[in-house]
């Protein structure tokens, strides 16, 4: 016997779940691509994506992963020798780095470790001493996927400005984007990455590269950009190929169609109120398990957490031990442990991350929850017993 079988549920931070919408969107005979349908579908595609990003710039779409559009952001703005600011708060900006890196570019690094977020006056510290303006461009993750740290990035604007350091702010929001309140332009970003497979409930397999004007104007001297990567292209096309530089990745595109239907339907604000109350549950639960044992979320103060991802620290072994109890008693995939995230009192195996972004509600967060209360019980982990019903509380109240 097995309480496992029945409709699986995959509860990693993405690629997350896909609406039934969607795949039955996707679900169809290929289209023509070169006139029709699916022409103008896709250049409706643009102002919805950008009323989510909140800008009202430019967008270019790609056929690739987050990886994809790290790389199109750098090659577009960047040329080989130049200086970049990376800000670590987990595996995710250090990535991007490590990329930036192979492509030549020089990178300064502050790490700020797994449990932290951005510390601006480290940051203003280093735009301070950079004198001659050497930095072309500060890169930070609004969500890092690995600890789930939700960082400030309109902070981070701000200190740009107050030392009056010229470089380009870059964010990454492939974790975040329509989980977590960002606002582009408001907030001053010049480029914001992103993907379709978390947020925005679409497969893996398009990256999209929002920027401005300004980070345009640095294209004009980047010597690292290549046809294939080139923005510029994609934003206004005179012919449909040039919006792919080849062939539209179309029935992503009917999905993807579908899924910004699907938060226009909602309404953007009311998006971000559903994953921020039910990350509110979740760390309810989290909370009251810890006052009994060893599980703690691994970010303390909860005004820096993500709404769409919460990394825990379950005790030693407990993370492994409880994922593969929900998968063979539950029918849970939870969120592996990235490579960081653990520090000097804490192993890899200790933690487990779910991923609570995009097509998730109520129902779905409760069951982890609950299941997770359970798999504690059966497996002996000490925990605070009425972690459950301070989340159900979060939900009563809504
Ligand atoms: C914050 C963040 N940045 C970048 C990436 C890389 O995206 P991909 O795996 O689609 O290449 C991820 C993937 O999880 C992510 O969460």
């Amino acid at each position: 016997m097995s309480l496992a079988n029945g409709r699986h549920y995959l509860a990693i931070p993405g690629p997350s779940v896909m609406p039934d919408r969607v795949l039955q969107a996707m679900h169809r005979p290929a289209p023509n691509i070169y006139t029709g349908e699916l022409v103008e579908m896709t250049a409706s595609l643009v102002p919805d994506l950008k009323a989510i990003a909140r800008t009202d710039h430019n967008v270019a779409m790609y056929i690739a992963n987050g990886h994809g559009a790290w790389e199109a952001a750098l090659v577009n703005t960047l040329s080989r020798g130049d200086r970049i600011l990376i800000l670590g708060t987990g595996r995710f900006c250090l990535g991007w780095g490590e990329m930036a890196e192979a492509m030549g570019v020089d990178c300064q690094i502050i790490d700020f470790g797994p449990r932290s977020d951005i510390d601006m006056a480290r940051v203003a510290e280093a735009l301070e001493a950079d004198t001659e303006h050497r930095i072309k461009a500060v890169l930070a993750v609004q969500v890092d996927t690995s600890t789930s740290v939700k960082n400030d990035i309109q902070g981070l604007r701000e200190t740009l400005d107050a030392t009056g350091h010229p470089a380009l702010l870059f964010s990454d929001n492939i974790a975040c984007l329509a989980c977590d309140e960002f606002h582009m332009d408001d907030w001053g970003v010049d480029v914001m990455v992103t993907g379709s497979q978390k947020g925005l409930m679409t497969p893996p397999g398009m990256g999209f590269v929002f920027f401005n004007d300004k980070a345009d104007r640095a294209r004009e001297t980047a010597d690292l950009v290549t046809p294939y990567w080139d923005w510029r292209p994609r934003v206004t096309p005179e012919e449909y190929y040039r919006y792919f530089n080849g062939t539209a990745p179309t029935h992503h595109l009917y999905g993807l169609r579908t899924a910004l239907d699907m938060i226009v339907e909602e309404g953007l604000e009311n998006v971000w109120a559903r994953h921020a109350t039910l990350a509110r549950a979740i760390w309810a639960a989290i909370e009251v398990w810890g006052q009994a044992g060893p599980v703690r979320p691994n970010i303390a103060d909860r005004t820096k957490r993500s709404h769409a991802v919460t990394t825990i620290n379950f005790g030693p072994g407990n993370g492994q031990r409880l994922r593969d109890w929900m998968t063979a008693n539950a029918g849970v995939t939870l969120g592996i442990p990235l490579g960081g995230v653990e520090g000097r009192d804490a192993q890899k195996e200790d933690f487990l991350r779910i991923g609570h972004m995009g097509h998730v509600n109520a129902h779905m967060v409760l069951g982890v929850i609950a299941n997770l209360q359970a798999g504690m019980t059966a497996l002996q982990i000490p925990h605070g017993p009425t972690g459950l019903e301070a989340a159900v509380r979060i939900i009563a109240e809504g």
